[in-house]
């Protein structure tokens, strides 16, 4: 895999494939002034130009001769998971741009350009990118992130002050004194890892959060239970192979491995002065009601309150979301396969009102899972 070095200052090298030389041009004329430019007019000769040469931005357009777009940013995502990518679009395919964010996309761009945003969202894009090629560098080199709380809390301020460094505006969220201030950071940590597991987080943190009106959590436990299904797989930033969509095909070593993401996740986050619950939603959220999961076995009660609700919102997640390699259920099929785990897996109160929520709601996924770069 061929990887721009991306260093801060340098020129950043953008690939724009479109089939139409009017858009290309367009682009091209534009991007020259503060960017090294390559086009490709179909994806065939995209694939090649990314085998060949470093490239740190594409710009795609969706509608290409030989493939739809989305499935060539798929394809991209997989083999070159470091290159950002900006879906070019028109307002009436707005919907399959919002698509293409979920599946990876750092941002959409909607024709006719207007320049100012164009040069924006390149910049953006490019400061994104610094920013998790210097995440997945902490996650690979930094292992001590998982370690006793003193080594942890060392090389989180490695990472914490590289990742300042990277972004003023950062900078300035992570000054904040309050349990949101490192959002951004946990966020990045979560997409550099995975698109899809950021998505997945998300998605959890939303449906979780649907059940605090029902059980009358005071406004903090509304605030750990948010916090801490958006951390729950946090742990599994420390598999240096894992994939979302691959949690069965890990290399053999990692397979036993990601059981312990519990604990790793429990253990990375001890430092950062989050609250208890947080924790403790990360530490058991595959405990199960029956004392058949892990890592502790606890058995009904024991597991704390908010992480039997992660535990739940998880799992309706796995069976409701698309993800590579796996087709979402329709919603009466989810629902009726969770209401089959009732007494076994799943607390069953909460469960009960987990399905009558999820019955009441409309259910639109969560703001985060749609937003484009910053
Ligand atoms: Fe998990």
């Amino acid at each position: 895999m061929v990887t721009a070095s991306c260093q801060t200052g340098t020129q950043p090298t953008v690939l724009v494939i479109d089939d139409e030389a009017g858009p290309r041009d367009a682009l091209n004329v534009i991007l020259r002034t503060f960017c090294k430019v390559r086009s490709a007019e179909n994806a065939k000769i995209a694939l090649e130009v990314l085998a060949q040469e470093p490239i740190d931005v594409i710009t795609l357009d969706q509608k290409l001769p030989d493939r739809h777009g989305l499935d060539l940013l798929k394809d991209i995502k997989r083999d070159h998971p470091g290159v950002e990518v900006i879906i070019v679009t028109g307002y009436g395919s707005l919907k399959s741009a919002m698509e293409g964010i979920r599946n990876g996309a750092a941002g959409y761009l909607l024709k006719p350009f207007n320049v100012n945003e164009l040069t924006t969202l390149i910049r953006q894009t490019m400061d994104k990118k610094r920013r998790l090629e210097f995440l997945r560098h902490c996650l690979l080199t930094l292992t001590d992130l998982w370690g006793s709380e003193e080594e942890s809390a060392r090389a989180w301020d490695k990472v914490k002050t590289g990742y300042a460094a990277l972004s003023d505006a950062q900078a300035n969220v992570a000054s904040r004194q309050d349990d949101l201030s490192l959002l951004p950071l946990l966020s990045d940590i979560l997409e550099a890892t995975d698109r899809q597991l950021l998505n997945h987080s998300s998605r959890v943190s939303f449906h979780a959060t649907l059940m605090a009106s029902r059980l009358n959590l005071t406004v903090s436990e509304q605030k750990s239970l948010a916090l801490g299904a958006f951390l729950h797989d946090i742990g599994k930033t420390s598999l240096p192979s894992y994939r979302f969509s691959e949690d069965q095909i890990l290399p053999s070593g990692e397979a036993s491995f990601c059981r312990e993401h519990p604990d790793r996740g429990a253990r990375m986050i001890a430092p950062l002065g989050l609250p208890i619950e947080v924790r403790q939603i990360i530490a058991s959220h595959h405990e199960q009601w029956d004392g058949q999961g892990y890592p502790r076995g606890l058995r009904g009660t024991e597991i704390p309150l908010l992480a039997r609700i992660v535990g739940i919102a998880q799992t309706f997640d796995h069976l409701t979301a698309d993800a590579p390699g796996r087709v979402a259920l329709p919603l009466d099929v989810a629902t009726r396969q969770l209401s089959l785990q009732s007494h076994g897996r799943f607390d069953p109160q909460l469960l009960e009102f987990f399905l009558q929520v999820v019955k009441d709601s409309s259910l639109s996924p969560p703001a985060m899972d749609i937003a484009p770069a910053a």
